[in-house]
C-alpha cells in the first residue's frame, strides 16, 4: 500500500506537471465506484502532491466492459492506420515531454536531468518505433501442394490485462501500450500504486487519438485492483512487470483460465570486470550498470560486481571517487544527479539491507552506508549509494533484489570461478562483461545465463531488442518486432481446398 498518509502536508504542486483528472475508462474520466481515493506523495520532500481514484473490482469491471466494446471495431481498423494513430501520439508525447518528464520527478522521485527527461523522450520513441510496425503483423504461405492454400494471419488476442511497476512507469506503460495497441488489441492497464500520475498524462495524450475503450487506464492497489483485473474471465492476455513475487500471482492466476502471459521480473544482474579493464570507462560503465543514478531501482542493476583480484583495490578506489562526485538532492533541481527512492516501505527496506550489510564481519564497507539522520537529505527517502566488498556470492546482500544503490563487490581470480557466480542465481535478467580482450568478452558473454548481455557499456534498454529475463526474471519478449508478435497477436492458420 502506498505510504501517504491523510496527516501527510500537502504541496501545492510544481510548474508544469500533470493534473490528474480521474482515470480513464470508456474515453471518460472518471473516479472510483466507492469513491475511495489515493493520495500521491512526492518522495523528495515526503509531501501529498495529488490524489488519484481508488480503483477496486467494480471499476475493473467497467474497463473491461468498455474494452470489451471498443474491441471489434478496433481490430478491424486497417494495422498501418492503428500505425498512424501511435505515430500521432507519439508526436504530442515529444512535444509534451518536459511536462512528463517533470512529473515522472515529482513522482517517482528520479532525477529529472539525469533519468526523468530521458524516460519521457523513450517513451515518445516507443510509440514510434511501434507505430511503424503496422505492417509487419503478416503471416505466411504454407506450401501444402498446387491445390491448397494454406495461410497464417496474426491475430490480436483481445482484452489485455497489464500491470506496471513505479520504476519508470511511462517506459514501462509504454511499452505495453504501443506494441498491444498496434497489434489490434485493447488494453486495461493498473498504473502502480505510487507513480500513477505520468501514466494518467500518457493515457491522456493517448486519448486524444484513440477511439473510446480502446486504452482504459485504472489507478488502484495491488491486490484490490490488481487482482481482479488478473482474474477477470473476460481478460485474454495477461503482461506484468514488477518482483517475482507478484509476477508469479500472476502467472498462477493465468494458469486458472490458460490466458498467455508476459512476465518481466526481478534481476540480480552480475557485472564481471576482467584484469585489463582498470580504467576510467569502466567504472563510468559500471555505474551506469548499476543505475546509480536512478537509487538503483531498475531491474536491470547490474549489483553483484565481480572484480579481478589484481585490480580489486584500485577499481574501487577510482569507483568511490567518481560515485561520491555524484550530486544527491531534489529531482527537481537541473542540479541533482541522484534523486530518492520511491516510497518509505522501499526506503526501509534498502536501510536493512544497508545495516545487514554492516553487522556482516565477512563484508567490508568501501563507501556510503545509512542515509544522514539530519539535514536536508533527511526530508526525503535519500540513500547513499553504497558498496561492500566480499569474497562470497552467497550472503543475502549477494542473492536477493534490493532495488537500491547497494553493489556488493566480490574478488575472483579464476574466470571459470566467476562465471560460475554469475550465473548462480534464480534470476536472468541482464549481464555486464567489461574487457578489452573481445574474444573473452565474447566467450563470457555466451556462456552467461541471462536475457541480456551487454559488453563494455551498461545502457538502458532501446526499442528493436529482444529484451526479457532468462530463469525467475521473466517469461516473453516486449521489447521488438518479435517481442510485440510473440506477446501480443495469435497466429490463425486458414488453410483452403482450391480443388473444387
Ligand atoms: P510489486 O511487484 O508489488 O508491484 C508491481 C505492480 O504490481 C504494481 O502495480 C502493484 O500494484 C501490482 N501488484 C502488487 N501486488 C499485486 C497482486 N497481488 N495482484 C496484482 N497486482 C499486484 O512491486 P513493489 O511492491 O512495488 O516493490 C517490491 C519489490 O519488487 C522491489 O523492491 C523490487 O525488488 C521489485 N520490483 C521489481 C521491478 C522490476 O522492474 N523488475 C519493479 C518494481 C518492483
Ligand atoms: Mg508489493
Amino acid at each position: 500500500m502506498s505510504t501517504a498518509t491523510a496527516e501527510m502536508k500537502t504541496q501545492a504542486p510544481p510548474a508544469n506537471t500533470y493534473r490528474p483528472k480521474g482515470m480513464l475508462i470508456g474515453g471518460k474520466w472518471v473516479e472510483s465506484a466507492s469513491g475511495a481515493r489515493i493520495t500521491i506523495e512526492n518522495p523528495g520532500k515526503r509531501t501529498a502532491v495529488a490524489e488519484v481514484p481508488r480503483a477496486a473490482e467494480a471499476d475493473v469491471n467497467a474497463a473491461v466492459a468498455a474494452a470489451e466494446k471498443a474491441f471489434p471495431a478496433w481490430k478491424n481498423v486497417v494495422p498501418r492506420e492503428r500505425g498512424k494513430i501511435l505515430l500521432k501520439i507519439a508526436e504530442v508525447l515529444e512535444a509534451r515531454s518536459e511536462e512528463m518528464a517533470r512529473t515522472i520527478a515529482l513522482e517517482t522521485g528520479n532525477a529529472l536531468r539525469t533519468q526523468a527527461r530521458g524516460e519521457a523522450k523513450l517513451a515518445a520513441d516507443i510509440f514510434r518505433y511501434f507505430g511503424g510496425l503496422g505492417s509487419e503483423l503478416k503471416g505466411e504461405t504454407v506450401p501444402l501442394g498446387e491445390h491448397v492454400l494454406s495461410y497464417t494471419r496474426r491475430e490480436p488476442i483481445g482484452i489485455v490485462g497489464a500491470i506496471i511497476p513505479w520504476n519508470a512507469p511511462v517506459m514501462l506503460g509504454a511499452l505495453k501500450i504501443a506494441p498491444a495497441l498496434c497489434a489490434g488489441n485493447v488494453l486495461v492497464m493498473k498504473a502502480a500504486e505510487d507513480a500513477p500520475m505520468a501514466v494518467l498524462l500518457m493515457a491522456d495524450i493517448c486519448q486524444e487519438f484513440l477511439p473510446p475503450g480502446v486504452l482504459n487506464v485504472l489507478t488502484g492497489y495491488g491486490a484490490e485492483c490488481g487482482g481482479p483485473l488478473a482474474n477477470h474471465p473476460k481478460i485474454r492476455k495477461l503482461s506484468f512487470t514488477g518482483s517475482t513475487e507478484v509476477g508469479k500471482v500472476i502467472m498462477r492466476a493465468a494458469a486458472e483460465r490458460i490466458v498467455p502471459v508476459s512476465l518481466e521480473l526481478g534481476g540480480k544482474s552480475p557485472s564481471i570486470v576482467y584484469p585489463d579493464a582498470d580504467e576510467d570507462w569502466a567504472v563510468d560503465g559500471i555505474i551506469n550498470a548499476m543505475r546509480f543514478t536512478r537509487q538503483s531501482q531498475s531491474c536491470t542493476a547490474g549489483s553483484r560486481m565481480f572484480l579481478h583480484e589484481d585490480i580489486f583495490d584500485s577499481f574501487l578506489a577510482k569507483l568511490e571517487k567518481k560515485t561520491t562526485a555524484l550530486k544527491i538532492g531534489d529531482p527537481l533541481d537541473e542540479a541533482s544527479d541522484i534523486g530518492t527512492i520511491i516510497n518509505n516501505k522501499q526506503y526501509s527496506k534498502v536501510c536493512k539491507y544497508v545495516q545487514d550489510g554492516l553487522d556482516r564481519s565477512d563484508a567490508k564497507l568501501v563507501f556510503g552506508g545509512l542515509p544522514p539522520k539530519t539535514g536536508p537529505l533527511s526530508e526525503g527517502y535519500f540513500t547513499m549509494p553504497t558498496v561492500f566488498a566480499d569474497r562470497s556470492n552467497d550472503w543475502r546482500l549477494a542473492r536477493e533484489e534490493i532495488f537500491g544503490p547497494v553493489l556488493v563487490a566480490i574478488r575472483w581470480s579464476d574466470e571459470a570461478e566467476a562465471i560460475r557466480m554469475a550465473n548462480d542465481s534464480h534470476y536472468g535478467l541482464a549481464a555486464y562483461v567489461w574487457t578489452h580482450d573481445i574474444g573473452k568478452g565474447l566467450r563470457a558473454a555466451h556462456a552467461i545465463e541471462s536475457g541480456w548481455v551487454q559488453v563494455n557499456q551498461g545502457g538502458g534498454q532501446t526499442p528493436g531488442m529482444s529484451y526479457g529475463g532468462y530463469k525467475q526474471s521473466g517469461l516473453g519478449r516486449e521489447f521488438s518486432l518479435e517481442g510485440m508478435l510473440d506477446s501480443f497477436t495469435q497466429r490463425k492458420s486458414v488453410t483452403v481446398n482450391l480443388a473444387v
